[in-house]
């Protein structure tokens, strides 16, 4: 319901200019359902069934919502799922542990290690620890590298969500100036490389800013195509984007909001509201990006089930 009327206060209240909603919820059905038949035709012709597993280490609100909603994803497209729970205080040695069954299990398609992990644990030696074939996360450095050169690979979950969403949308991005806000392995600086390749949704000039960046909000105006992933509720204003510029926003900030029933809701990197009236094309939060890295995850187990990248 609440959804139903965030959409009708859009419909209503839309600029005259044509501004188009980016819409990853929608997008992401369309695929789910695609999904759904081709793993009815792959159990049909192989006996077995994808599995993605996941491991979620401690108590992380947002954590929990995202794994629970990937876990929710598979069963809606038939894969199995393995959720695999440890407590906030497990030891290294432990989780590598889990990580190496993981590797060996030949029933597992792919898995992921939610992030953030504790302080006490070295992420980077999590991330090598995956066997690369089944990091379908695209988080290894293998993936990575291999993403770069642009070889076969499982593209990072949130970037391959993206170009899906500028593919669905024939949105153009050759000779495009795209504008990346944030340089996180996962997202900006996978999508700064991602689309400057030739390919589909490349061919672009990209710009990759950061906190220390100078003049930011003057480059960020330059941009025909902004990519907003620094964590920062609102950070990117009416005043730093171009009339008619496509703007994705990668940002979901819980923020206090007493008005709400839970005394909290979920906005991105940009101020929408703002915001919207002055591009061509933009993703909402929630509701654009968020459901789209469900599916980049989805589709890298069903290339790893069908062995489409690695033997
Ligand atoms: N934390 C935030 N985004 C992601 C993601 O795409 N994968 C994992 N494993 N952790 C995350």
């Amino acid at each position: 319901m609440v959804i139903f009327l965030f959409y009708t206060y859009l419909a209503a209240t839309k600029s005259p200019r044509s501004m188009k909603l980016i819409d990853g919820k929608a997008v992401s059905e369309e695929i789910k359902n695609t999904l759904k038949q081709d793993v009815i035709d792959y159990k049909n012709r192989t006996g077995r069934v994808p599995h993605l597993a996941a491991i979620l280490v401690g108590d992380n609100p947002a954590s929990k919502a995202y794994v629970s909603n990937k876990v929710k994803s598979c069963q809606q497209v038939g894969f199995n799922s393995t959720l695999i729970k440890l407590e906030e205080d497990i030891s290294e040695e432990q989780l590598l542990t889990h990580i190496r069954e993981l590797n060996e299990n030949p029933d597992i398609d792919g898995f992921i290690v939610q992030l953030p992990l504790p302080k006490h644990i070295d992420d980077v030696k999590v991330t090598l620890a995956i066997d690369y074939k089944k990091d379908v996360d695209g988080f290894h450095p293998v993936n990575f590298g291999r993403m770069a050169q642009g070889l076969p690979c499982y593209l990072p979950a949130t970037p391959f969500g993206i170009t899906l969403l500028l593919e669905r949308y024939n949105i153009e991005t050759a000779g495009k100036h795209v504008v990346v806000v944030g340089r996180s392995n996962i997202v900006g600086t996978p999508m700064s490389i991602l689309m400057s390749r030739k390919s589909k949704t490349g061919d672009a000039t990209v710009t990759l800013t950061h906190s220390r960046t100078k003049n930011l909000a003057q480059i960020v105006s330059q941009a025909d195509i902004v990519v907003a992933a620094i964590g920062i509720p609102g950070f990117i204003t009416e005043d730093m984007v171009k009339e008619g510029a496509v703007v994705i926003d990668v940002g979901i900030n819980r923020v206090e909001d007493e008005s709400t029933e839970k005394g909290s809701r979920l906005v991105g990197d940009v101020d929408f509201v703002k915001v919207r009236g002055r591009s061509s094309f933009i993703t909402p939060v929630p509701g654009g990006v968020g459901p789209m890295t469900v599916m980049g995850l989805l589709l890298n187990t069903f290339k790893s089930a069908n062995k489409e990248i690695y033997n």
